[in-house]
């Protein structure tokens, strides 16, 4: 028999002690073992402590398990003959107790928890609601509304605030078995019994209807949150054998969609898309000192970043009042988490004292273990700043350019040593976005590689390694579907059309809105980039340079495709736009056809999925999984759908390359059908096939 959980007699105290690392996920053996052991304690002992062997309680259900049969006995049956057995069961809570976790610590009778615990029910973060009990007990102890807030956001709750809501009863410090026997023998002495929340009265009811609207609008297409509300609604209505059946078939249905299917891809890519095979066994080198060119947003959002994982930085501007600038910059988005209660005034001090300094001088960098220049998008400006950090850098640093487009193998080439430069692509706001490109040039040494997902890690980031091409992973494929979307605005859609389409799909914001917040001279910039090289073919609308050339650049002019105005959220379309598209479609005699958001929805998708599927078959991406936590931690992909190319395999890959091959009979320059693509449909393979290591 397994010993998934172990079973010791102490005194009059049964322990079942979870023996399943890393998280003791309630798999099947964790499952016998608890009911076996249930049983064996009712025949010798007086109370039970269910407590968590290792580092923490239970985490929740196996996810592994989720799309495969059903094994019985099921979590929800285990709650349910915990809380009926006729011993006092109590449990004692370190690290997470989340999903069937807390489940389970909601079935017990009594609950302790160390003051680090962390308590929750995250399964709509997997598209799914609690499955054993979760929406039937908690709003019996803490009542419906927070029941919902806690649910539907899926947040984990501190041991303190627990303790307050009456969702736990005692929070002690110390080892966590030793103050779940202690408890249990008070309880004993107390002479106190079982104590059942499900044996609590149905909590009040509220306006359902208007709660369950209001997660619908929030989860932006997702189900899940709002499915949470109706499972709570009928704890308020039914007695608890009927809640909890009521529960289980909502679980059970929610288990089925794409959407379950979409989140776990997430949840479980996001931890595979940092390891790579081949950086095992390579030791990143050692980071302390961290340079920093440049102190524009971008770069005062990565030293930001570094500076609250911990890191020593020195910023370095071209001159005094622009050091000056940069420390306001890093001041101002330091002081703004002390006001959101997110830094003590005590680190401020420390990091704005001691930790951070800005200066002209690049020899300020001579003792940086790490250099990352973000400074204009320019491949002379680039080159100079890496000629300078060849100079001024001790041995063995690593050297990163935040470039977004530029060739990192042209600029490795302006050092004498490209084996320690490679591209550290972030994402502003940099201090709050969570990918990171690693960009690995042709001669990048693999323990710089290691070096740029360490960096990553330290700084709580999705690190994604990317090769060298135009835009890299993600900013290549933003241009295809970009365009895309412009080409649907020549043929008679309108900004306002396809934003509308693309927040309906799950996005944020829409492509335009996007376009509007990072300002529309940057899109202006690389069309005059690109300009001298572009194929003749190319389909190129012009009246998004006369938006510019007037200078409207969106939210920071005030006007670009919306109109904003001062204090108000949000813009309202901008009609001179619409004219200057009318415009141009009269010039060039397009005859404005009508697309309906679904249609708008599969081209912009179709676009997006064609350049992944190109990224990876050119090694750009190594796997269809690196492209998913780019598009999803970069992007704003909703996470519902796991990624483009998750969603284009939940779709059929077929039905895609139809479309495609159809887009192209009208426009075949733009329309190019990826051969991966191709080749997937002829194999009758698909995407999550090559994560799974097969080939084409
Ligand atoms: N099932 C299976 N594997 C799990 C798991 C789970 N519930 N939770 C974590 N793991 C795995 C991870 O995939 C990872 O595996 P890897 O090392 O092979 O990549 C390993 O455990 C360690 O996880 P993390 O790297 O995430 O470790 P952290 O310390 O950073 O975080 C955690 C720990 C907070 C527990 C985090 O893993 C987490 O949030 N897990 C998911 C919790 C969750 O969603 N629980 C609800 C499950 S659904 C449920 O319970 C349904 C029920 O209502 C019926």
């Amino acid at each position: 028999m397994s010993d998934a959980i172990q079973y010791e007699l102490k005194g009059d105290i049964a322990i079942l002690r979870a023996n399943n690392p890393p998280v003791n996920a309630l798999g099947y053996d964790v499952r016998i073992g608890l009911m076996t052991c249930m049983d064996r304690a009712e025949t010798e002992a007086k109370a039970v402590l269910i407590v968590g062997g290792g580092r923490t309680f239970f985490a929740g259900a196996d996810i592994k398990e989720f799309g495969k049969p059903p094994r019985e006995p099921s979590l929800p049956d285990i709650c349910t003959r915990i809380e009926r057995s006729p011993l006092p069961v109590i449990s004692s809570l370190h690290g997470t107790a989340l999903g069937g976790g807390l489940e389970i610590a909601l079935g017990t009778h009594y609950r302790i928890a160390i003051q680090s615990a962390k308590v929750g029910l995250p399964e709509v973060h997997l598209g799914l609601i609690p499955g054993a009990g979760g929406t039937q007990r908690l709003p019996r102890l803490v009542g419906v509304e927070k029941s919902i807030e806690i649910i539907t956001s899926g947040r984990q709750v501190g041991a303190a605030e627990a303790l307050e809501l009456d969702l736990i009863d005692e929070v002690q410090e110390g080892d966590p078995e030793a103050i779940g026997l202690a408890y249990a023998q008070r309880i004993l002495d107390a002479g106190k019994g079982p104590r059942a929340v499900g044996e609590l009265p149905c909590p009040e009811v509220i306006d359902f209807d208007a709660a369950y609207d209001a997660a619908i609008k929030k989860g932006r297409g997702q189900i899940a949150p709002a499915t949470a509300i109706r499972a709570i609604e009928v704890c308020c209505h039914t007695g608890f054998d009927v809640g909890i059946q009521s529960e289980r078939q909502m679980f059970t249905d929610l288990l089925k969609t794409p959407q379950r299917e979409g989140m776990i891809h997430a949840f479980f890519n996001e931890r595979a898309v940092s390891k790579l095979p081949e950086l095992k066994g390579v030791e990143p080198r050692a980071l302390k000192a961290i340079g920093v060119i440049g102190g524009g947003t971008m770069g005062a959002g990565i030293a930001v970043a570094a500076l609250l994982a911990g890191f020593d930085v020195t910023m370095v501007e071209r001159d005094g009042a622009a050091a000056e600038a940069g420390t306001g910059r890093v001041s101002g988005i330091l002081q703004g988490s002390v006001t959101r209660g997110k830094l003590s005034q005590a680190k401020y001090d420390a990091i704005m004292e001691t930790e951070f300094r800005a200066s002209d001088s690049y020899d300020a960098l001579s003792n940086a273990d790490l250099v990352i220049e973000a400074a204009f998008e320019e491949m002379g400006v680039k080159k100079a700043i890496f000629a300078e950090l060849d100079r001024v850098c001790k041995k063995g640093a690593v050297l990163a350019s935040n470039t977004s487009y530029l060739d990192v193998n042209e600029i490795a080439a302006s050092t004498s040593r490209p084996a320690d430069v490679l591209g550290l692509h972030f994402f502003s706001p940099a201090h709050v976005m969570k990918l990171l490109e690693v960009v690995v040039a042709d001669q990048t040494a693999p323990e710089v590689v290691a070096t740029g997902f360490a960096l990553g890690k330290a700084l709580r980031k999705i690190a994604v390694r990317s090769g060298v091409c135009d835009g890299f992973i993600g900013n290549r494929i933003l241009k295809t579907y970009r365009t895309c979307a412009d080409h649907m605005i020549m043929d008679g859609a309108s900004p306002y059309e396809i934003d509308k389409a693309m927040t309906g799909f799950g996005f944020a914001m829409g492509p335009y809105e996007v376009a509007d917040l990072a300002g529309l001279d940057i899109g202006w910039a690389t069309r005059k980039r690109l300009a001298p090289t572009r194929d003749v073919h190319e389909r190129v609308a012009t009246y998004a340079d006369k938006m510019c050339e007037a200078g409207n650049f969106g939210q920071k002019t005030g006007k670009g495709y919306y109109v904003y105005e001062a204090g108000k959220r949000g813009g309202t379309p901008n009609p001179d736009v619409t004219a200057l598209i009318e415009a141009e479609r009269a010039d060039l005699g397009i005859t404005p056809q009508n697309f309906t958001h679904e249609e708008i929805q599969r081209r912009y998708m179709c676009a997006m999925v064609n350049e992944a599927a190109m990224v990876v078959d050119e090694s750009i991406a190594r796997r269809p999984l690196d492209v998913d936590m780019v598009l999803l931690f970069g992007y704003g992909f909703p996470r519902h759908w796991g990624g483009p190319l998750k969603w284009a395999d939940m779709q059929g890959l077929d039905g895609i390359l139809a479309d495609i091959k159809r887009y192209a009979e009208v426009d075949d320059f733009f329309w190019q059908p990826s051969a991966l693509l191709e080749r997937l449909v002829a194999a009758g393979k698909n995407f999550e096939d090559l994560n799974k290591g097969e080939t084409v």
